[in-house]
């Protein structure tokens, strides 16, 4: 009998790669996704188009308990991964409120209704190195204290206790990854790396002459989405429920991303990026780098993409959708 997994978020980039890598491990993947995900499939499906016949998708939204307790209701889950989120930290200082709404409400249901109906079922809460915000130590660890910077990473500390409290206080095999940055093709544009890729091969192809960034000197530690969801997995596999950072133990600055990005196109940054205050934050998370230390010994986890990599495969990802868009034949090839 292959396990049933549930994954919330799977239109997102995690979900997606997470969905695929269940599958190769013989899962029965499930899929909450919204109503208007579902009229609306060729716009909203682009990362999970190739397993549409596949998976199991189910109409729910994380503001409606009804809504998510109809999907418990109706399956034996032995595993729920929830990664859906207002995920943009950005978009938290413009609607704090509605991030907040979605974010701790979404996962207090998600957990409430597990709780009700299927308390057996393995629960991950995708928690992040935003959390660290001002960060207390360098590097960050699982015992590092906490001091968010944003409604996102308040929303996401919350979460993270709402997660602890139910493994202690009910006995649930409940499970927090405080996951660093980690990117892809798949990367919503309005992320700082898939905004500066995407633009480096718009300007390669003569689509755009500019980019316009907030703040260059930011530092993070960016690893690859697909090694990230291996992690995921692990944590709900092991003998008993804990916490684990997961990160490369590098950090470098959006600066340096930008460097690299347009050197992969064979052009200069300093002659494309301009510098806009409306890309300021009020309050900005300066420098993370995350010690992945207890998950490389109990897991047995180990990122494989470097960051000279990740930037390479998204500059020529890119640079391919652009051209095929544009009908340019010479970078059609580049790239997965
Ligand atoms: P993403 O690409 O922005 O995906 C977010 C997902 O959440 C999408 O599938 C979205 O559905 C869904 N969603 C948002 N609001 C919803 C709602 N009200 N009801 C139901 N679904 C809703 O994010 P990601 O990069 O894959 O990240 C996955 C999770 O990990 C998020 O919780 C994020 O906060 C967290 N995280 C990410 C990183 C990172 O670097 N990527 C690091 C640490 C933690 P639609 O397609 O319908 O919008
Ligand atoms: N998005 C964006 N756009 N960021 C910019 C820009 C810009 O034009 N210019 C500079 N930055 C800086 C931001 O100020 C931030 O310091 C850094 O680039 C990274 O921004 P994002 O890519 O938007 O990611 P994030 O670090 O704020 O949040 C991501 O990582 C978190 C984990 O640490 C998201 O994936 C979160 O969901 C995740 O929890």
């Amino acid at each position: 009998m292959s396990k049933k997994a549930l994954i919330t978020g799977i239109t997102g980039q995690d979900g997606s790669y997470l969905a695929e890598h269940l599958l190769d491990l013989g899962y029965e993947v499930h899929g909450l996704v919204r109503r208007v995900a579902l009229e609306d499939p060729e716009r909203r499906f682009g990362r999970i188009a190739h397993l549409l016949d596949k998976v199991i998708l189910h109409a729910a939204n994380l503001d409606s308990y009804a809504s998510i307790f109809h999907v418990i209701s109706r399956h034996d889950f032995d595993e729920c991964y929830h990664l859906a989120a207002q995920s943009f930290v950005a978009e938290s200082f413009i609607d704090g409120f509605s991030t907040m709404s979605t974010n701790i409400n979404g996962t207090h249901y998600m957990l409430a209704a597990l709780r009700e109906l299927r308390p057996g079922c393995r629960f991950y809460f995708a928690g992040s190195s935003e959390m660290f915000g001002r960060v207390q130590e360098v590097p960050q660890k699982e015992t590092t204290p906490l001091h968010p910077r944003s409604p996102y990473g308040i929303s996401k500390v919350a979460g993270f206790h709402l997660t602890r409290n139910y493994r202690e206080a009910y006995g649930m095999f409940c499970v927090s990854g405080i996951l660093f940055n980690h990117e892809g093709p798949r990367r919503g544009f309005e992320f700082v790396t898939r905004k500066i890729t995407s633009t480096v091969a718009r300007i390669k192809l003569g689509l755009a002459s500019e980019l316009r960034l907030g703040n260059l000197e930011a530092r993070r530690d960016w690893g690859h989405a697909a090694d990230y969801v291996r992690a995921m997995h692990l944590m709900l596999q092991q003998p008993v429920a804990d916490d684990y950072v997961v990160a490369t133990g590098e950090t470098h600055s959006v600066r340096e991303f930008c460097e690299l990005a347009f050197a992969e196109a064979g052009l200069d940054y300093r002659d494309y990026v301009k510098i806009d205050e409306q890309f300021c934050r009020p309050a900005e998370v300066d420098l993370l780098i995350g010690d992945a230390s207890k998950a490389i010994r109990e897991l047995g986890w180990q990122h494989t993409c470097t960051f000279p990599e990740l930037v390479r495969e998204m500059v020529r990802a890119d640079l391919k959708t652009e051209a095929e868009r544009a009908g340019v034949r010479e970078y059609l090839s580049a790239g997965s």
